[in-house]
């Protein structure tokens, strides 16, 4: 394929020589003519393990060539991928400047540019781009009516995972191939474009491709100040927390892996809780701060006061809590966040049912129902024992168990308001007129 690749940094140059050292043709092009001058001599203008060979012999081969001419690029691609800067402003948000410059380069280019056979071009964002830019920046520039006679153009977004350091490295093994669009050819051409790679495509809407960059920053953000905050903790015990992290990343099940990475409701139980305020007394006590791992709890009551607040403001108040303990399957209630949303309710005057498949007044035993008998007496009261007796005369559903016979009383009772806490509840209830995610 015709690749123009715009912003010759980082990302554009090892995009580009490696697009090309798999054969496509790829012209670069950069405002900073030194980046340029380095390409064309056939040098990589950034240092990188492994980039200079690759630069070296992609333009050796013909197939790499690099220019401060859009009109140079643009004549008769496919793509255009826009590798330009994306810095942050002094408030923090996102600089889109070179973005713009960027696209309306390509836009003006089109005007004297030959199109691709067939006139189809595909604008890619490579940059990391807040969501909606694509749609609302990039795809504007390009709407079908004011395009040059033989052009048409499709936007798309694929982010670059790659690391300063081993980037060459990583543009070859990415950890996925994103391609976000709406246009299916589009999505073919980038499809083809990266066939080379050998990996699946994952096919999304513009907006997940946007965030996902970000959510992987900020992953890897969060995962360094966690090992160092634990670090810092344990060593004041003279504890080496290398030790302790190194066997923490053996557990695949839990702690490296996808368990606990989907949005939903907030956490609880008999542990999480309380294991973090001790070990933030431990962080006090010593005179360490750990402001990351510190302030999950301040987070996790974000959480339930958003779902306190969305319902009071519907001015609806009758509620029907279906599962009450912290997690599906278990009949503990300590810090269960859904207990701390009924006595909310009840607080503020809301009528609330509630129902539990497990716990349910008709099938606990012993001490469970003793407790529940004694210290949570004011709960006891709202639990009915059927799904059906819960659901009666409930206007809003607040639902974090995917208990069958329940989910059918919500979908029978015409709920004015669903909040699905569970996140996989679904066709049936999320097609239901007045269902939200807690998140989503
Ligand atoms: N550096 C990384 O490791 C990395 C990894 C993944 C994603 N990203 C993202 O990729 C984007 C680029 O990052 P980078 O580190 O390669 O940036 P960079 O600053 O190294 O390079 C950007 C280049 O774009 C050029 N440029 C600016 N406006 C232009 C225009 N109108 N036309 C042509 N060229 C223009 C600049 O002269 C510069 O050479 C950013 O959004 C960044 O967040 C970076």
């Amino acid at each position: 394929m015709k690749v123009a690749v715009f912003g010759l940094g980082y990302v554009g140059t090892v995009t580009a020589a490696g697009l090309a050292s798999r054969g496509h043709e790829v012209v670069g092009v950069d405002v900073d003519a030194m980046k340029v001058e380095a390409i064309c001599r056939g040098e990589s203008p950034v240092v990188e393990p492994g980039i200079g060979v690759l630069v070296h012999d992609a333009v050796a081969a013909g197939l790499l060539q690099a220019t401060t001419d859009a009109r140079l690029a643009v004549e008769g691609a496919d793509v255009s991928l826009i590798c330009v800067g994306t810095p942050s402003s002094a408030r923090g948000d996102t600089d889109l400047t070179y973005i713009r410059r960027a696209v309306e380069d390509v836009r003006d280019a089109m005007e004297v540019a030959t199109p691709p056979a067939g006139g189809f071009h595909t604008v890619v964002i490579r940059s990391t781009v807040p969501p909606g830019t694509c749609a609302g920046v990039v795809a504007p520039v390009f709407s079908s009516g004011g395009l040059p006679e033989g052009w048409s153009v499709a936007t798309a977004m694929c982010p670059e995972f790659l690391r300063e350091g081993c980037g060459v490295e990583d543009f070859f093994a990415p950890p996925f191939v994103v391609v976000g669009t709406e246009d299916t050819r589009a999505h073919e051409a980038l499809g083809a474009m990266f066939a080379f790679l050998g990996q699946d495509v994952h096919h999304v809407d513009l907006g997940t491709a946007e965030s996902l960059k970000y959510a992987c920053n900020a992953f890897h953000a969060v995962k360094v100040t966690f090992a160092n905050e634990m670090g810092r903790v344990f060593s004041t015990f003279g504890v080496d927390g290398r030790r302790v992290m190194e066997i923490f990343s053996e557990d695949r099940k839990l702690n490296v892996s996808p368990a606990y990475l989907r949005p939903g409701f907030a956490f609880g139980g008999s542990c999480l809780p309380k294991d973090l305020r001790a070990l933030q007394s431990m962080a006090r006590t010593n005179g360490v701060e750990i402001p990351m791992v510190g302030s999950a709890l301040i987070s996790n009551e974000v959480v339930v006061r958003s779902v306190v607040d969305r319902v009071l403001q519907t001015g609806y108040r009758s509620v029907c809590l279906v599962g009450l303990s912290f997690k599906m399957d278990t009949d503990d209630l300590r810090e269960s966040p859904n207990l701390e949303l009924a006595e909310r309710f009840v607080g503020k005057g809301l009528d609330v049912r509630i129902y539990d498949p497990i716990v349910n007044p008709d099938r606990l035993v012993g001490a469970n129902l003793r407790h529940l008998q004694s210290k949570l007496a004011h709960v006891n009261r709202l639990l009915a024992a059927t799904p059906e007796e819960a659901v009666e005369g409930a206007e809003v559903f607040i639902i974090s168990s995917s208990d069958k016979d329940a989910l059918r009383a919500v979908v029978a009772a015409s709920p004015k308001l669903v909040i699905d806490l569970h996140g996989r509840l679904g066709a049936d209830i999320e097609q239901l007129a007045g269902y939200a995610g807690v998140s989503w």
